[in-house]
């Protein structure tokens, strides 16, 4: 498939933009600097959370932050698979405290069996998908301006 372009200027703190690339959902997000701090707790509850295999996401976005999984810091660019087999996760952004869960902070829940990522897509331990959301080949050409693909 064809490289894609998408403005984010109008993509706001929270929010999040789908597009489609290959077949494949493509989500953008703008993440708070709240949900950015979040992100280095999580670390010791992930099952990679240096993003260490590298099938998962293109090398550039592993740079002096690897948490963050993303060139621009608040940015977070994924392909919205589960990992396990297939189904499109829910984003759960906010901090949301019982019922869903007492200790989440944030991210990616898929409904189907119950995988859960945070809000750089890094899967939790002791859930059945496998490995960190997709993050898909990308550049930005001005600020605003990313290309998929
Ligand atoms: Fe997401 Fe099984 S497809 S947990």
């Amino acid at each position: 498939g064809a490289p894609i372009t998408v403005d984010i200027s109008a993509l706001e703190e929270g929010q999040r933009l789908v597009h489609e690339w290959r077949g494949q959902p493509i989500w953008i997000v703008r993440r708070s600097q709240q949900a950015l701090q979040i992100l280095p707790t999580l670390d010791d509850q992930l099952r990679d959370p240096m993003s260490e295999n590298p099938e998962q996401q293109p090398a550039y976005v592993l740079g002096s932050n690897p948490e963050l999984r993303s060139i621009k810091p608040e940015v977070s660019v994924l392909v919205g698979l589960c990992t396990h087999l297939g189904c499109s996760p829910e984003m759960k952004a906010e901090i949301r405290p019982e019922p869903f869960d007492a200790n989440w902070k944030g991210g990616y829940f898929c409904p189907c069996h119950k995988s859960k990522f945070d809000m750089s897509g890094r899967v939790y331990e002791g859930v059945p998908a496998p490995t960190n959301l997709v993050v898909p080949p990308h550049h930005y050409v001005d600020d605003n301006t990313i290309v998929i693909g």
